[in-house]
């Protein structure tokens, strides 16, 4: 990058890509351009060669890839005069809607299952000044509300129904194919509401089209805002795969579940906004749904964080859990290059972290024999 050139977020940098106009007030805290990193310490553990990647979203302003969704969404709303939004969530949406509505200006309403949402998202909700409503209810119940309310009430529903979310949270797939000059073979994503992985493939198809405005059979989800982009690869696209929590995997049960559970709170989810549209994603380019036990998430989880030094939230971890098994049992084949998206920071749901770490703090007395003592009994 040249001297002199600030980063000032994703949609001055995607600004052509982007449904924005000239003068349009744009709202940002310098999301997006997330790291891709390579990983080296797990893939020497599998039998089999691949190139595999994490796209650490953790790192975007509030800590997940909703910072790319909520910087579209609340400028468009601000631009349609809109003086409060509102979202249901399971944390991080809510995290991102409150640190973007105190930028801007305006009333963050946010719609939160009591109880559910890790503490470090519950804190910045509160800490950004939005007004947060805990529901005795789950996030499906919390969704249902928000529709209505944003019916009648003159809020902006800044949900991933909200068009401008998926076209925002696209742009993580621009960054991809920037960096590795061609779009991954796979990208394996966690699957909660199914925007994000919806959000992907459009950036995806929008690289990869010769021509044309909408570009792909779930493209006609943008409701028009899209636009050729151009600049990839043609014709080439990942295969897109979604992992879910066995407890809250409706994609796998091929029908909505009532009483999701999982401790991935983030995807805590048993009626997906973006059902039809996902499967279209799914079908168009050839990927599948799976799911993944608690165990295994948090399996991954400790594993991407002690041996890489990644510490992302149990719901990204399912994308890595997925992956794994699917590269161990060969359905992602020997050679391929996989990119998977870890959508959250660790340090949003510290309580979680601090009940399975491997190692508990050692208690001693300020005193150096006893610390020496506590170092050598240590020692690998
Ligand atoms: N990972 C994390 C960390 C999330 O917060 C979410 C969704 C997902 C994955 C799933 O993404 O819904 O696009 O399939 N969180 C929403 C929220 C529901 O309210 O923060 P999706």
């Amino acid at each position: 990058m040249a001297f002199g050139h600030r980063y000032t977020g994703l949609i001055e940098r995607y600004r052509d890509r982007l449904p924005v106009h000239d003068d349009t007030r744009i709202i940002s805290l310098g999301e997006g351009n997330t790291p891709l990193i390579r990983l080296n310490n797990i893939p020497r553990q599998l039998d089999h060669e691949v190139e595999l990647y994490v796209k650490f979203e953790g790192l975007n302003p509030t800590g997940s890839f909703k910072d790319r969704g909520m910087t579209m969404a609340v400028t468009k709303a601000l631009e349609e005069g809109s003086r409060a939004i509102i979202c249901a969530s399971t944390g991080n949406t809510s995290a991102a809607a409150a640190a973007y509505a105190a930028r801007a200006g305006i009333t963050a309403f946010v719609v939160i299952p009591d109880g559910k949402i890790a503490m470090g998202k519950l804190a910045q909700a509160m800490m950004h000044g939005s007004v947060v409503i805990q529901i005795e209810g789950n996030f499906d119940d919390g969704m249902r509300l928000v529709k209505q309310v944003a019916a009648e009430a003159p809020v902006t529903l800044v949900n991933s129904v909200n068009p401008y979310r998926l076209q925002g949270q696209k742009t993580a797939a621009f960054e991809i194919v920037e960096e590795l000059g061609r779009a991954p073979d796979y990208h394996c994503l966690p699957v909660g509401n199914a925007g994000n992985i919806t959000a992907h493939w459009i950036g995806y198809c929008e690289l990869s089209a010769v021509s044309g405005d909408h570009v792909t059979e779930a493209c006609t989800f943008c409701k028009g805002h899209c636009r050729f982009a151009g600049g990839g690869v043609a014709g080439q696209r990942p295969k897109m795969v979604g992992y879910q929590a066995s407890g809250s995997a409706p994609f796998l049960r091929g029908a909505m579940v009532d009483q999701p559970d999982t401790v991935a709170t983030a995807i805590r989810i048993g009626h997906p906004q973006s059902w039809d549209v996902a499967w279209k994603v799914q079908k168009e380019s050839g990927g599948w749904f799976d799911e993944c036990t608690d165990e295994e998430i948090l399996v991954a989880q400790k594993l991407l964080a002690e041996q890489e030094g990644v510490f992302c939230e149990p719901a990204s971890a399912a994308s890595v859990a997925g992956a794994l098994r699917d590269i161990r049992n060969g359905r992602i084949p020997e050679g391929s290059s996989v990119v998977c998206t870890l959508t959250g920071h660790g340090l949003k749901d510290p309580d979680t972290a601090i009940a399975q770490a491997s190692r508990t703090p050692i208690k001693v007395a300020a005193e150096i024999g006893a610390v020496t003592r506590a170092i050598l009994d240590n020692m690998d």
